[in-house]
Formats: C-alpha cells, sequence, structure tokens
C-alpha cells in the first residue's frame, strides 16, 4: 500500500508518523510535506489545490490511496477530480467530496444543515449584498459580541467577533465589498455563545463512524487567550470536562443528528469530521463543522491512538468501519506549537533549528520546516509542535516545554501557559 498524503502541517506529519508504524502500509509520500515528513517517508513536490500535479504524482509512484489533510482541496472537489477521472476513480480519497465538504466550504450550508436537522448552534441569518439593511437590522436584535462569518473559506481569517455593533457593521460592509473576495459574497451573523470550547472528532465511512479522542485547541497568540487569532499555539487531549456525561450529549445531540442529515441529503461522506463544539452550562453547540482533522489537535489527538490508524483508513475505503477496533491510550498529551516571532503577521523564514536531536521522551510533528543543505530551516509561521505524554496533564504539559526549550531557532516564540486553565 503506497499512500500520499496531501497537505505541508503538523496535521499531515502526524498522520504520516502513525501511517508509518502500519504493518500494512509499505510507502508514505506526502506532498508537498515538510522536513518532518522527509523522515517518515518521501517528499513530492507538489500543490494539494493543483489536481493536474496530484494526478502526475499519484500515477508517477503507483499510489493507491490519498489522504487529504488540509479544506482548500476538498472543498475545491479534488475528491470529484478523482471519481470523474478515468486513470485515478479507482483510487480511493480519504476526504469528503465537494458536495460534502459544505459542512466547511459554506457557513450558510453548515447553519441552514444545523437548523434543519434540529442540531444545537445559535441563532443566525445571512445576508448579501442585496439585503445590507436587513443585516443592519438583524445585528440589533443581538446582544454583544457581535459573530460576522464570511460564507466561505478565508484563510481561518473569516470568523470577526466585535463589540460593538458599529465594528460590526463596517465588517458585514468591508466582507460583502469584497475583503475575502467571493467568501464573502454571503455572510453570516449569529448569536455569540459564551462558554468554553471544544474539537470533537469523528472518522466515518458514510455509515458508522468511530470517535477520535477530543483536543482543547488555544488559539491566540498571547498568555492567556490575548491578541491575535491563529491557527493554534498548541492543544491538549483529552479534555477533563468532556467527560462520559458531556460527550454522550455530543454523541446523541451533534455526532449522530449529523451523520443522519448527511444521509437524508443523500450525501455520503468518507473521511474525518471536525466538530467545533462549545460548552455552555454543559451542553454542547456546534460552532462550526470542518470536513479534516484540526491543526494543532492532530498532534495530541494522533499519538493517542493506540491502535493501527491504517485500520481505521482501509474501513473508510471498505465501507467496514463498523467493525474495526480503535484502542486510545488513557494518558495525556499536550502539544506547544513553536513559532516564528511577528506570527501571525509578518516574520522571517529561512533559520536554522537547532536541538531537534536533544529531544526526549515526546514526538516533534514538523510544520513550517524544510530542509536545505541538510539542515532543517524555518519556512513559515507555524514551525514545530512538540508533543508530550503524561499520566497527568502536569506531566505532558511539562514533558512538552521541557523539549520547547531544547529546540531553538533566531526568533522563536511559543505560548507558556498551554493547558494551563484545565
Ligand atoms: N486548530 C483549528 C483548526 O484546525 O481549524
Amino acid at each position: 500500500m503506497n499512500i500520499l498524503i496531501l497537505g505541508s502541517g503538523g496535521r499531515e506529519h502526524s498522520i504520516a508518523w502513525k501511517l508509518a508504524q502500519s504493518p500494512k502500509v509499505s510507502r508514505i509520500f506526502t506532498g508537498p510535506g515538510n522536513a518532518g515528513t522527509a523522515d517518515t517517508g518521501t517528499n513530492l513536490p507538489v500543490n494539494p489545490e493543483n489536481f493536474g500535479e496530484v494526478k502526475k504524482a499519484v500515477m508517477k509512484n503507483n499510489i493507491n490511496l490519498v489522504v487529504v489533510g488540509p479544506e482548500a482541496p476538498l472543498v475545491a472537489g479534488i475528491h470529484d477530480f478523482f471519481i470523474n477521472d478515468e486513470f485515478l476513480r479507482n483510487i480511493p480519497v480519504i476526504g469528503p467530496d465537494k458536495s460534502a465538504a459544505r459542512l466547511e466550504g459554506s457557513k450558510d450550508f453548515a447553519k441552514a444543515f444545523l437548523t434543519k436537522y434540529k442540531i444545537p448552534t445559535s441563532e443566525y441569518r445571512s445576508f448579501d449584498s442585496t439585503n445590507i439593511s436587513e443585516a443592519t437590522g438583524f445585528l440589533k436584535t443581538l446582544k454583544p459580541p457581535y459573530v460576522v462569518k464570511a460564507d466561505g473559506l478565508a484563510a481561518g481569517k473569516g470568523v470577526v467577533i466585535l463589540d460593538d455593533i458599529s465594528s460590526a457593521e463596517e465588517e458585514l460592509k468591508a466582507m460583502l465589498s469584497g475583503k475575502f473576495g467571493a467568501a464573502g459574497q454571503k455572510v453570516v451573523i449569529e448569536q455569540y455563545l459564551k462558554g468554553v470550547e471544544l474539537s470533537a472528532f469523528i472518522v466515518t465511512d458514510g455509515h458508522s463512524y468511530k470517535l477520535l479522542p477530543e483536543a482543547k485547541d488555544y488559539k491566540r497568540v498571547g498568555e492567556g487567550n490575548t491578541g491575535l487569532n491563529t491557527g493554534g499555539m498548541g492543544a491538549v487531549s483529552p479534555v477533563p470536562f468532556a467527560d462520559r456525561n458531556f460527550m454522550e450529549k455530543v454523541k446523541v445531540r451533534i455526532i449522530e443528528p449529523t451523520l443522519k442529515g448527511l444521509s437524508a441529503e443523500g450525501i455520503l461522506y468518507r473521511g474525518f469530521i471536525f466538530f467545533g463544539l462549545i460548552n455552555v452550562d454543559g451542553d454542547p453547540y456546534v460552532i462550526e463543522y470542518n470536513a479534516r482533522l484540526g491543526d494543532p489537535e492532530s498532534e495530541v489527538i494522533i499519538p493517542r491512538i493506540k491502535s493501527d490508524f491504517y485500520e481505521l483508513i482501509e474501513g473508510v475505503v471498505k465501507g467496514d468501519l463498523e467493525s474495526r477496533v480503535i484502542d486510545i491510550d488513557d494518558r495525556y498529551v499536550a502539544t506547544v506549537m513553536l513559532v516564528s516571532g511577528g506570527y501571525p503577521g509578518s516574520y522571517e523564514k529561512g533559520k536554522t533549528v537547532f536541538g531537534l536531536d536533544l529531544a526526549r521522551d515526546c514526538v516533534i510533528f514538523h510544520s513550517g520546516t524544510k530542509l536545505s543543505d541538510n539542515k532543517v530551516i524555518t519556512s513559515g509561521g507555524r514551525v514545530l509542535a512538540v508533543s508530550a505524554w503524561g499520566n497527568t496533564i502536569k506531566e505532558a504539559i511539562e514533558g512538552a516545554y521541557k523539549n520547547a526549550r531544547r529546540v531553538s531557532f533566531d526568533n522563536m516564540y511559543y505560548r507558556t501557559d498551554i493547558g494551563f486553565d484545565l
């Protein structure tokens, strides 16, 4: 079995690291990958959003299966591209087709779906440039803060939360005037929910599902959850408040109605679903769906899967996921993201990374790294995710920080309070 993993972040490195441990997997390719995935297999110079390039790489390297990491190729229809190509149609793609990926690709679709299938979510309405005055009228019916979301993918910047109504009106008009291009042609305005966020994950073959470990992500760049939003500065799994009782509510009120809803819509979903949830006084609500695994959540949930991850992937391909086994490690895993100073704003690249060989009792997943003259250098904002196991949250966090301190590159930054609130 030759597998191609599309993407280049810590999520893709963690998938490659885990699949490389399976006796059923012969070779792993990652496209385009990073310096870490160059160790777990072979990197291929492909842009996951250039389907022609992906096709060439698949054919040249006798790929038997493709796992799609990020959302953009899924929303753009990579699964459909494979099904409709005479040479690729028998090569399974793990990740939903274009119609199913609308769960992430269109906030308006997701909210309408949640409402139709009575899945707990906040009140909302969608607007376009023809009904701006109705949109401002709707804003006035809501209590602050105001949540304004571009309908489509906007590189993680399309969700804006504002305290005052005039800024919310300005943001709404900016989005509808093209701030995010086509992604903002439609805008969702919704009631803000106050609570603690949680990332829950399943893998599904469209009929049954397996619950993967849950995680808490730390999105703001600064200590104490302050400053700009990022893709995530660290994560912890398991999450203490996500106890048996809470996760039962997640299954019964959210996961199962979502799968029933997809099936009722005639959508066969094959891949991962990431439920962005919020715990409001002990009850889970959906903030958003994602059609993929999270990053940096993957860097804590994948190290907690003790059984063969390929078994689950094969279950999706064969449609017999129900009979597959997933064995989860009870221990905690914490990850700390080491980023380039300046991220998520502008930052420098090309800094040499030192100390990777000093890491102990942890796994370091690469994100924005590449090899240059056999040295690992930085090539992005989020550079490395240092993940460590522990019998307690404290032990896992200490393990991650102890190893984070062993690594260095010029202008490296990380948050020092990951998991401290749990
Ligand atoms: N960490 C959040 C995400 O992957 O979207």
